[in-house]
């Protein structure tokens, strides 16, 4: 897969030299239209090619839910689950997908899972659009036919319920909604480490973000503490591997959350997406200070 990215890359990249004249900088776009256009590789995406050696789009969607966690917080049937339940505070349920989508066009549920904005124009609240603002058009493709694969089940529940403290919290800017998150964020990446790194880079940038943040340089303010993934490179590729199958870190210690979700969501990443990992992370510690 990776393979053929790099050479068609070449080649697109081929077909703007020859037909600009070495002026690499203003790639062709399909027609005559003059639009100034960086050439750009292939999309990156989770590796489409299942551990059974089948490629099917829907299969490779829930797989792509299942490392981002979607299944995790809208339930593994997707039928959604009570996800804040102090009346004083919010009551908010994480949505049942099954029936929601139905409400959707595919750029609509694009632009609910990318940017957080419901069918209707309004925000979703704790929804983390932001770690999924820069899936690949691949990815995002699998996900949604995944997520319309499922027939519908369970009930449709309400929209967030305000108390008085949230409606104080949302007041003070305390509470925000999804849709801030993803303006407060949308231009924060983790840092470049080379071209043969950037399939590692994206997957860190997606499967790793929720927690570890855009940048992958931790997030402090979070409840649990969730380190500067500079925290990885000292890993050796097997330790690596065996923390993302089994959440058991270096040392005789046990960690809290990363355990749970390395159990539930990385054990089903494949060897050389967890190796593209390593390497990106290795690499990053290098480049970055
Ligand atoms: C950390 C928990 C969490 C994760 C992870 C998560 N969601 Fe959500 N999602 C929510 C909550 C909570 C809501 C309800 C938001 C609201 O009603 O304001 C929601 C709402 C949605 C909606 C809007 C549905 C509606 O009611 O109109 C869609 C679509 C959606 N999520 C898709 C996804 C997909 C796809 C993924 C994985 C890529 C995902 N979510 C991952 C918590 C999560
Ligand atoms: C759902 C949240 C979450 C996600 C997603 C997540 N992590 Fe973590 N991670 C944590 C937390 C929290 C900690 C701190 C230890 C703990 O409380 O479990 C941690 C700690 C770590 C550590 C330090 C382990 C040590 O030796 O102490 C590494 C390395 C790590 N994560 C790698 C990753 C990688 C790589 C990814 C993406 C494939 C990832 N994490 C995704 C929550 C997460």
């Amino acid at each position: 897969m990776r393979t053929r990215s790099v050479i068609s890359f070449l080649i697109v990249l081929l077909a703007s030299l020859m037909a600009t004249g070495c002026n690499a900088d203003r790639a062709p776009t399909a027609g005559a239209a003059q639009e100034p256009k960086v050439a750009s590789p292939p999309p990156l995406q989770i590796s489409p090619v299942l551990p059974n050696g089948s490629a099917l789009l829907v299969q490779k969607g829930e797989r792509v839910a299942t490392l981002l966690g979607c299944l995790g917080c809208h339930g593994k049937d997707l039928h959604g689950k009570t996800w804040v339940d102090e009346p004083e505070f919010a009551v908010l349920y994480s949505s049942n997908l099954t029936r929601a989508v139905s409400h959707y066009d595919d750029a609509q549920l694009e632009r609910a899972i990318r940017e957080g904005v419901r069918y209707d124009g309004s925000p979703l609240w704790e929804m983390p659009s932001d770690s999924f603002l820069h899936l690949s058009a691949p990815d995002m493709e699998a996900l949604i036919a995944y997520l319309r694969s499922v027939p519908p089940g369970g009930t449709e529940y309400p929209r967030m319920v305000l108390g008085p403290v949230g409606k104080k919290e949302i007041q003070e800017g305390l509470l925000t909604p999804t849709t801030h998150a993803v303006a407060r964020t949308r231009h924060i990446v983790p840092v470049f480490a080379g071209e043969e790194n950037a399939w590692g880079r994206y997957l860190a940038q997606t499967i790793c973000s929720e927690c570890h943040g855009p940048a992958l340089r931790g997030n402090p303010g979070a409840d649990s503490s969730r380190p500067d993934l500079i925290a990885a490179a000292s890993y050796s590729l097997d330790d690596f591997k065996n923390l993302l199958k089994t959440g058991q870190p270096t040392g005789n210690r046990k960690l809290g959350l990363m355990a749970k979700v390395s159990q539930s969501r990385f054990s089903h990443l494949t060897e050389p997406e967890v190796s593209a990992i390593h390497a990106y992370l290795v690499a990053r510690a290098a480049v970055q200070r």
